[in-house]
């Protein structure tokens, strides 16, 4: 199927499967809130798993599993860590935003109908650590990988993702048997949605902005100045997704 989209000659996708691609991106969405009670098909998150399957990994790793959880009782427990782990960063956070953080609604552990854990099992490639000698956090940058494919072909089927970081990682390993040599790398809660809000939650709430991506270019070295023309560009594209 994507074969027959994909140009002959540049191997470039044809405009509607890039604006596909694109529209993905720029519609995706953390969700936290408006999950429907609906369950995903197994046909839809098998292909979203092999979406984060088909991710690049170093030395082709592919040091992933996938946690599916679906029991309401052990959902609760993660969301019990979730509230406590609130609690513990809540001092951390500056004192004039923490009425606001108070009230951000930062998980939808049982309001989704299912959540999935991304682990990264950092033993798998231990004999022959081809470009992770140097950088033996790259295992974990390629998980990441896959949870971002996860989430991009969830965006495109309807299906909402929510990242959930606030957790203790021992407790969280602790309640779901977790061996030591693997990282819980990411908790997702995931279901269909009502809606995809247009902007993220953080800067609807006034916790955040986007920054201005020409501001964060740099020229051949860190800080150099340079690449008037691209910041030019780039500040006429930003915020507006779609060519
Ligand atoms: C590594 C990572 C951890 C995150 N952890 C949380 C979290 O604990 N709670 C939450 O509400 N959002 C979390 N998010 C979502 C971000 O807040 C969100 O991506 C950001 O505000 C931009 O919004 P958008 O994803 O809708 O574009 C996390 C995102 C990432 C990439």
């Amino acid at each position: 199927m994507l074969a027959d989209q994909l140009n002959a000659v540049s191997g470039c996708f044809d405009l509607a499967a890039q604006d596909a691609v694109y529209r993905a991106i720029f519609t995706r969405r953390d969700v936290r809130s408006h999950f429907l009670p609906d369950p995903i098909g197994d046909d839809v998150l098998a292909r979203l798993l092999l979406a984060a399957h088909h991710a690049p990994s170093v030395g082709f790793m592919q040091p992933w599993n996938f946690i599916v959880i679906r029991d309401l009782e052990r959902r609760e427990r993660v969301r019990d860590l979730f509230f406590a782990a609130r609690q513990q960063e809540l001092p951390h956070i500056a004192e004039e935003r923490r009425e606001l953080y108070r009230k951000l609604k930062l998980e939808g552990i049982c309001e989704s109908p299912l959540n999935l854990v991304v682990t990264c099992d950092r033993g798998r490639s231990e004999s022959s650590p081809l470009g992770r000698w140097h950088n033996p956090e790259m295992d974990l940058y390629s998980t990441v990988c896959a949870v971002q494919n996860f989430w991009l072909a969830a965006r495109a089927e309807g299906v909402g993702v929510g990242w959930v970081s606030i957790l203790d990682r021992e407790a969280l390993k602790q309640l779901l048997g977790i061996p030591d040599h693997v990282v819980p790398v990411a908790y997702l809660c995931v279901g269909h949605v009502s809606e995809f809000a247009e902007k993220p939650d953080l800067e609807r709430h006034g916790w955040g902005r986007r920054l201005p991506l020409a501001d964060l270019i740099m020229s051949e070295v860190f800080s150099g100045e340079g690449e008037a023309a691209l910041k030019a560009v780039a500040a006429g594209i930003s915020g507006s997704p779609v060519r």
